[in-house]
């Protein structure tokens, strides 16, 4: 390459890198994935290196990024979020090691190495022990004030445990988003026709800059703490005692880190994380390898970007390549059409995998990805395997851009895309694959847990024409299952057994199972608790659903535009004569009382009696709910013993203060005693 050349491709790159940081920070729906934004970044580092000329110390290789956005304050750090040096090589993480020895004079040094979280990068600040705000990394010196967002996460606390706390503290983490809540929130998006979060770290950035907190507060998020950015007064000598502290403080922290010595140690800890971090809850996308001694660290110093006392090794996501042979169209419950590439089987990250989410139309003409092509696949930690990219070069030579169909692949029925929507659906309610789905949902573990009524019975009922609707599933004739296959009279009385015992099932079940819409187990339970009968819930106005905690407009109008459908309407009576009838369990069995039910707590403060796990067991149990923050909605603020800012919320709003004694007296009989 002459330096004509370089000039235009870095200039190129810089471009690139900006947009796919502003897609990564700031929009929370990257393009590319991290290894091939790190493959830029070091190609510009490279090219940067062997043309200089001079432009270099603010291009984009050397920025951090910047995850402002409107709407929020912006706040500036006590001491900047600095950004960590990355590299996927053994001989670059020793070479890490190398310098520092140098620089020490060849004594022993001391690493900690700990998990390297994929989440959001945090700041939050506790003053005299008490949480007063988070804020966002931003642009490092300044982020965005997300402290409503996360006063939500439970696991974070109002104080610090102890009194051994320093008056200003700024503890650095990632917020994260688990697993499960991620799985439970897309399937939600997809089924409203929203675009689907394509890992948890985006689905939790983009709750973190919420601003709807009604909506953050239906979205799970938790925290993890490794690092102080700025104490006060001195208070640990050691990046093994910052562990130690936000441990004692009762914050959440890294469930292992390694405290080692010397770079070989280093190399078998990352091995050992490695192996152990698929249990973590959150992903893990590498180890950070930090110098142990505090004193140290501030003689080894850092660069505009990042220390030189840290390093971020990153283990490879796992990728391979294998020819698509087939796209197929799903149709979902409510009629989104997803497409899925069918690949050849190809082992990936210790499974086989032989399918992968292409996600919507829009992403799929982005990458042109066409049926023939050879693709990469990627899997990083536990998330669904993805198609990266198209190897052009062995693109068949007949190939054509894939069309997407216009007609649904089920019913024929002619496709269409609401404004706003990234999907595309089949309006066809009575669409064969939509049937399927509706009553898969309806009959699984999580809704009305009817054994034996799996994806395949139910795709045998539904092509034989024996089910049509949920209802029809209590209309199943014992002499027409029999015909099913040989020797099935066992499978066949048990499956009528569970058909009929669940017309018992719990209200929040059958809720769940109608799928209204946003409508998820949480939400379910919420209804169930609230209202307490089908009737009272099929006739609730819009304003009575309004005063739920949690519900916003959106999922008020979702149900009740579900109940006011006339086809729903029969449905539900067909149920009820069918011999449907969901039962709500005794509020009172859990030793509660009518003070409990259909009232939202928030417990605040340290309460003598009872942990706030403890605590928040006993409400539900007795019909009640606890909730993190302080609304105009809250019935009850609990305050414990060193009450903080939710206290001085309840007094502002005049909300109910309960005292522990007050909190006690609501149970007819101590719950102490059940
Ligand atoms: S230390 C000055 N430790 O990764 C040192 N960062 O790619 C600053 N991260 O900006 C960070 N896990 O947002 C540190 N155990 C960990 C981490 C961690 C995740 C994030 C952090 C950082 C980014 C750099």
């Amino acid at each position: 390459m002459n330096a004509a050349e370089a000039r235009l491709r870095i200039e190129e790159l810089r471009r690139e890198l900006e947009r796919h940081r502003a897609l990564y920070y700031r929009e929370a729906r990257p393009e590319i994935s991290d290894t091939e934004y790190d493959a830029l970044e070091r190609e510009l580092a490279e090219l940067e290196q062997a043309f200089p000329d001079g432009s270099t110390e603010d291009s984009p290789s050397r920025v951090v990024g910047d995850d402002r956005t409107e709407g929020f304050e912006t706040r500036r750090h006590r001491a900047p979020m600095q950004s960590l040096d990355n590299t996927y090589s053994e001989s670059e993480l020793r070479a890490f090691g190398q310098r520092l020895a140098k620089l020490f004079g060849d004594v022993p040094l001391s690493y900690v190495v700990e998990p390297k979280i994929d989440g959001v990068a945090v700041s939050v600040t506790y003053e005299q022990g008490r949480f007063v705000r988070a804020v966002t990394r931003g642009n490092g010196i300044e982020g965005d004030d997300v402290t409503a967002n996360v006063r939500l996460i439970p696991t974070l606390p109002e104080r610090l445990a102890g009194d051994d706390h320093p008056d200003v503290v700024e503890i650095r983490g990632e917020i994260y988003m688990t697993l499960q809540e991620f799985r439970r929130l897309n399937t939600a998006r997809q089924e409203a026709g929203l675009e689907v979060f394509r890992n948890p770290r985006n689905l939790a950035a983009g709750t973190v800059k919420l601003l709807d907190t009604a909506e953050a507060s239906r979205r799970r998020l938790d925290v993890v703490l490794y690092g102080m950015g700025f104490c006060s007064s001195p208070i640990v000598a050691a990046q093994s005692g910052i562990h130690d502290k936000i441990r004692e403080w009762g914050l959440p922290t890294v469930e292992k880190f390694w405290r080692v010595e010397g770079i070989d140690a280093v190399w078998t800890a990352i091995g050992e994380l490695d192996r152990m971090r698929g249990g973590f809850a959150y992903a893990t996308d590498g180890a950070v390898v930090k110098l142990d001694d505090l004193a140290q660290q501030r003689e080894a110093g850092s660069t505009a970007k990042a220390p030189r006392w840290a390093i971020a090794y990153k283990f490879a996501a796992e990728r391979a390549e294998t020819v698509l042979r087939r796209v197929t169209i799903q149709v979902g419950r409510t009629g989104v059409l997803t497409p899925v590439a069918e690949l050849d089987p190809v082992q990936l990250a210790g499974t086989t995998v032989s399918r992968a989410t292409l996600h919507n139309h829009d992403e799929m003409r982005r990458k042109d990805i066409r049926e023939g092509d050879t693709v990469l696949v990627e899997k990083a930690g536990e998330i669904i395997p993805a198609v990266v990219s198209v190897n052009l070069a062995l693109r068949p030579g007949e190939s054509v851009p894939y069309v997407f169909p216009t007609a649904c692949p089920e019913c024929a029925t002619s496709v269409v895309q609401s404004p706003g929507e990234v999907a595309w659906r089949c309006p066809n309610p009575d669409c064969p694959a939509q049937v399927r789905r509706r009553i898969e949902h309806f009959a699984s573990k999580a809704c009305m847990d009817i054994e034996g009524l799996g994806e395949a019975m139910v795709d045998a009922l539904v092509s034989k024409g024996w089910l049509r609707s949920i209802a029809d599933v209590y209309r199943l004739r014992r002499e027409d299952l029999l015909t099913l296959g040989k020797s099935v009279e066992r499978s066949t009385d048990n499956l009528l057994a569970a058909i009929s015992a669940s017309r018992t099932a719990e209200l929040w079940r059958f809720v769940h199972g109608l799928g209204i819409p946003g409508i998820g187990s949480t939400s379910a339970k919420d209804l169930a608790r609230h209202f307490r009968s089908l009737a009272a819930l099929a006739g609730a106005g819009e304003a009575e659903l309004l005063a739920i905690p949690g519900f916003g407009e959106k999922t008020a109008m979702a149900v009740r535009a579900f109940f006011n459908e006339p086809a729903n309407q029969i449905l539900i009576e067909r149920l009820v004569d069918l011999g449907v009838a969901p039962t709500v369990p005794e509020a009172s069995a859990g030793g509660g009382s009518e003070a409990f039910v259909g009232r939202t707590f928030v417990l605040t403060g340290t309460l003598q009696r009872f942990t706030r796990d403890e605590a928040t067991a006993r409400i539900e149990a007795a019909g009640g709910r606890v909730s993190g923050s302080v609304s105009k909605k809250t019935s009850f603020v609990v305050a414990g013993s060193d009450a903080g800012s939710k206290l001085d919320k309840a007094q502002k709003l005049g909300v109910r203060v309960l005292t522990e004694e007050e909190f006690l007296a609501l149970w007819p009989e101590s719950p102490q005693s059940s």
